[in-house]
């Protein structure tokens, strides 16, 4: 049904048919009438398992992603544990990017093995580890945070799918940095793309969701593996067995973030792209981690999967008594942990969203200030940070 922006706005939103609303009615029902035993209506029975208004969010999210098939959940941490619940088994192994959103980094390093699953995180910007690690484990998932949270690294999503490939492995890309409005991993050779949609596809920091969508024809069998049948009917499975469903109005609230994504991306991350550049000459910040930056070490596979560069930035200041002053310094920037909103946030990643990394080998910098740009004007963002490093400095410097 036509360009990205047309389907974010059309895809699921019928008109109402009875009362003629331009927006379908939210359905909360939590179960559906049937004439006839086990004979639903439009084949909704009881919302666990299927509701309308989850139904049409789950459409254009894979619609925008071109996937086959989503599936929305009650955070992007449950959407992770779902995918890998259905992609793997005990005794299989998972080979990942290190530096992931610190939740998930717990998920493999705490809840994998105790499913008797084993987790193994490298450094996959370096292309040579992760042939190394793909070929030397025969994993039964890769997977990818690109960007990835909070050092903004770039790993090239095409050659890893085809190394992945290689061994039979699944890609899973968490594309909660980039969105579908500016990165499609499917299109790349992922095979599933998750979401936290608490980020830039709600949009407000008003909503927790999650979701995961599936490229088409995905089957669990590989070589080597014995289970036959389709990798979202198994994810689904897994959703509905384990009850993690998001409520209908919180589908409601992703479904009309969707439709201003590509909207508020774009001009946060134009915005973004201006604040790291005018980062780059305060003589204070040691650092500028942002892949539209032609310095970047992973600018030019990002200028090639990405058509803009997100609305994240981080910075690193040399000092960790420094980095917690700036945080602590804004006015406008408000100290706090998430991200994609429309209002700018600032925090400390070692103490605030990756605690669980401290003391291993993927442990933050302690000197990293990682900014979320929202919708403010650029000049007035820059203006509070340049106030709030000078008072910093004079503080701490
Ligand atoms: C990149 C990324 N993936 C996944 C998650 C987890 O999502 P949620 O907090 O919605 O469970 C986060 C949360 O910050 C994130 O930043």
């Amino acid at each position: 049904m036509g360009e990205f922006a047309t389907r974010a706005v059309h895809v699921g939103q019928s008109h109402d048919p009875v009362t003629g609303a331009v927006v379908p009615p939210v359905t909360f029902a939590s179960t559906y009438v049937m004439d006839e035993v086990g004979v639903p209506r439009a084949g909704y029975d009881y919302s666990r398992s299927g509701n309308p208004t989850r139904s049409d969010y789950e459409a254009a999210l894979a619609s925008l992603e071109e996937g086959e098939r989503a599936l929305a959940f009650p955070s992007g941490l449950s959407a992770e544990d779902t995918v890998l619940r259905a992609l793997t088994r005990a005794g299989d192994s998972v080979v990942y990017s290190q530096d992931v959103y610190g939740g998930t980094f717990r998920l493999f390093n705490v809840l994998l093995p105790a499913e008797g699953k084993h987790a193994v995180g490298l450094d996959a910007t370096d292309s040579g580890e992760l042939r190394a690690a793909i070929f030397g484990n025969k994993p039964r998932v890769v997977w990818l945070e690109t960007p990835s949270n909070p050092l903004l690294d770039v790993i090239d999503i095409a050659a890893t799918a085809e190394l992945a490939h290689s061994v039979g492995a699944f890609l899973v890309v968490d594309n909660t940095f980039a969105t579908p409005a500016q990165q499609l991993p499917l299109k790349l050779g992922a095979d599933v793309v998750v979401h936290s949609t608490t980020k830039s596809i709600g949009g407000h920091a008003d909503l927790v969701g999650g979701a995961a969508v599936f490229a088409a024809g995905l089957e669990l069998g590989r070589a080597g593996v014995s289970e036959t049948g389709a990798v979202p009917d198994e994810a689904y499975w897994w959703q509905n067995a384990t009850g993690a469903v998001p409520g209908p109005f919180d589908c409601w609230l992703g479904h009309r973030g969707l439709k201003t994504l590509q909207t508020r991306v774009r001009a946060a991350a134009g915005s973004a792209l201006q604040i790291a550049a005018a980062l780059t000459q305060l003589p204070q910040v040691a650092k500028v981690r942002y892949p539209g930056l032609a310095e970047h070490p992973g600018h030019e596979i990002a200028t090639r999967q990405m058509s803009g560069f997100g609305q994240v930035v981080s910075f690193q200041v040399g000092d960790p008594d420094l980095a917690k002053a700036i945080c602590e310094g804004t006015e406008l920037f408000a100290l706090a942990v998430s991200l994609g909103a429309v209002e700018s946030l600032i925090e400390y990643p070692a103490a605030m969203t990756h605690p669980q990394k401290a003391d291993t080998s993927a442990a933050i910098p302690a000197d990293l200030v990682r900014l979320s740009i929202g919708l403010e004007d650029t000049g007035d963002l820059i203006a509070d940070l340049s106030q709030a490093i000078a008072r910093a400095v004079a503080k701490h410097g």
